[in-house]
């Protein structure tokens, strides 16, 4: 059998190109899967995750309970307002009793970068990075890329652009680290002040114009202004970004060619994009939510298989 390079998933960045084939020839089987009549499969009947998300989620939460449920995993969810984090427990102590209830998988959400990385440094389970700060979100990026190929049919030598906050978003790291992987070429485009520096280093190149980076690009994927993370103003007001950088019908019929448009959700309509675009047979928004939950089944699935729980355990209900 195939296997990961990994035991964790905690960025692309520590993952081979390989195991992202890997990932994506999985979701295929699991995309089959979850458009039949009955979307379950048994494969994880004896595995626990625990879903901690210490930051607020909706889709990325709701796709990773949706995939665990589909591979029959028992599942405990937890998320930090309702929890004793508030009272002061370190991260590690609030682990460590979730695990002291055998708990084998950890996905974790958190608002500090490198998280997840200090967690499976630090307790004896496999973790999922669903976010960490501004670092990485990978089965963000795994998603996004998945949706890519499967309409243009290869990632190899199309031209991608990440275009708005760049500098506030684990999306757009993630996004870069994978699509470099796969031979694409990647352009970020947004006003200075959302760039972070240094960020060419990576391989990429950068454009503060907006319509030259879509006249380029073969797929543009529009990242949502992370107003949360602005401690001070980086742009005049929104109807200046949703001016420069934001997308409207006018813009998509000026370009004068068809490209794929992406969105990682949440919107802010009529900012990064208006509500007819973002509605409109360019954008494959809600292939990517679709896609969402094969990826992480896929990963998941292929995470547990390195455990190897299951086979070895003569406790076990096989
Ligand atoms: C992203 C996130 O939380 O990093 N959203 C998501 O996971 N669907 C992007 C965002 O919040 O803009």
């Amino acid at each position: 059998m195939e296997v990961l390079s990994v035991d964790h998933l905690l960025g692309i960045k520590y993952l081979q190109p390989e195991d992202i084939e890997l990932i994506f020839k999985t979701a295929d089987r699991f995309k089959e899967v979850i458009n039949r009549p009955i979307k379950k499969v048994p494969s994880l009947r004896d595995i626990t995750i625990a879903n901690l998300f210490f930051e607020n989620s909706t889709r990325t939460k709701l796709s990773f309970e949706l995939a665990e449920k589909r591979l029959s995993a028992d599942i405990i969810n937890f998320s930090a307002s309702q929890s004793s984090v508030k009272k002061g427990e370190t991260l590690i102590d609030t682990v460590n009793n979730i695990l002291a209830m055998k708990v084998d998988v950890v996905v974790m959400r958190h608002p500090n970068s490198g998280a997840a990385s200090f967690l499976s440094k630090n307790v004896n389970a496999c973790i999922i990075n669903a976010g960490d700060g501004t670092h990485e979100h990978p089965t963000q990026a795994l998603l996004d890329a998945y949706s890519i190929k499967n309409k243009l049919g290869v990632i190899k030598g199309k031209k991608v652009a990440i275009v708005g906050d760049i500098l506030h978003s684990r999306v757009a790291l993630s996004n870069i680290y994978a699509l470099k992987m796969l031979g694409a070429e990647v352009k970020l485009c947004g006003p200075k002040s959302l760039m972070p520096k240094h960020i060419e280093s990576l391989g990429v190149s950068l454009s503060t114009d907006l319509m030259e980076t879509l006249k380029w690009c073969d797929a543009a994927n529009m990242l949502r202004v992370q107003n949360e993370r602005m401690d001070l103003k980086y742009f005049p007001s929104s109807r200046e970004y949703a001016q420069l950088y934001g997308l409207n019908a006018k813009k998509m019929s000026d370009l004068k060619k068809e490209i794929l448009l992406l969105h990682p959700g949440p919107i802010n309509r009529g900012v990064e994009i208006t509500s007819d675009v973002a509605d409109s047979k360019n954008a494959i928004i809600l292939d990517q939510v679709e896609n969402g939950v094969a990826i992480r089944m896929a990963v998941i699935y292929l995470l547990v298989a390195k455990l190897n729980v299951s086979s070895n355990d003569p406790n076990r209900e096989g």
